[in-house]
């Protein structure tokens, strides 16, 4: 099989031979076993065993990077460096930044009403910001529910994928993926690329500048970001991580929160088995415990 897509015009040949050259990279059992260790330690996510062939492909890059064929001289490599920048490619390698514009729409008119009701300036932290979907979604709620008032507004955007909160603050789209919003908010709040920026749609700065990106681990001892938020969205990534550290996290968000606040969850995330400090409210929306 070669990896040439169909009307690409390439030379079929030379991309076979790409191919076969990413299958000779070595990754052995322990190799596999140790990188899920590592980034297990780094950013508290949990490689299951069937993710072999993820973790191939996706590091295979960066040995490419390095011109080297063993996976075992990468992580000898990294071993020797714990500073060195290549831990962050490493990190950003194996995160999953699957998101979209709206995701899981029922929570929006929820957090519409709530910051309609919210006393004194609007703070919301976007905790798993990824390539930048979710928090302009919460930028472009706060625009259509507050009005002129969003300007006193902020989103905190943080995550751990230096790549990904790149992509987050050029705010470019390739023009699909807006395209499935509603027409009103396409055209109030992006503005469609032309020339060489053709079938790509930008963020407009009223939206972005309610936005403010920083690079952060949830695992981190240190958050740099301070409370208290209206609401804080942690979406489809605890999946990622085992009971305890979703349960230490949790114990974190809980004084960032006003007493009032909201924290949002992904679609398969039930936090309720994890711990006590919150309890449901809604479909897959938790209120401290304590609030009554
Ligand atoms: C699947 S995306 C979810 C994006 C968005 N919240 C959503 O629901 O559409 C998961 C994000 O979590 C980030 N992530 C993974 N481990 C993390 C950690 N330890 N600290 C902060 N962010 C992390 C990944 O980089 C990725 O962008």
């Amino acid at each position: 099989m070669t990896t040439t897509e169909p009307g690409s015009g390439a030379d079929p040949g030379q991309w076979s031979g790409l191919g076969q050259l990413e299958r000779d990279l070595v990754l052995t059992d322990e190799d596999f076993t140790q990188i899920r260790k590592l980034i297990y330690q780094r950013a508290g996510i949990v490689l299951a065993e069937h993710k072999r062939e993820m973790v191939y492909s996706r590091l295979a890059k960066r040995l490419r990077h390095h011109g080297l064929i063993r996976f075992s001289d990468y992580l000898a490599r990294l071993a020797r460096q714990p500073e060195a920048r290549e831990w962050e490619e490493f990190t950003n390698a194996l995160t999953t930044n699957l998101t979209a514009f709206f995701r899981e729409m029922h929570h929006f008119p929820l957090l519409a009403e709530h910051v309609r009701q919210a006393s004194g300036p609007v703070r919301l932290w976007s905790a798993a910001a990824s390539s930048g979907e979710e928090p302009y979604s919460l930028a472009m709620t706060l625009l259509e529910s507050l009005g002129p008032k969003a300007s006193d507004a902020r989103v905190v955007a943080t995550d751990i994928d230096t790549e990904a909160l790149a992509r987050a603050r050029a705010g470019v789209y390739p023009i699909e993926q807006v395209r499935k919003l509603d027409e009103a908010r396409v055209k109030r709040f992006f503005q469609k690329g032309k020339g060489r920026h053709e079938g790509f749609a930008r963020i407009r700065p009223e939206v972005s500048s309610l936005v403010d990106f920083q690079s952060m681990n949830l695992l981190a001892p240190q958050w740099p970001v301070k409370g208290p938020f209206d609401a804080i969205f942690c979406r489809n990534v605890m999946i990622y991580f085992d009971k305890e550290t979703q349960a230490r996290i949790l114990e974190r968000f809980a004084p960032l929160l006003k007493p009032n606040g909201l924290l949002f969850a992904g679609h398969s995330e039930n936090f309720s088995y994890i711990s006590k400090v919150f309890r449901l409210r809604g479909q897959t929306v938790y209120t401290l415990a304590s609030h009554r």
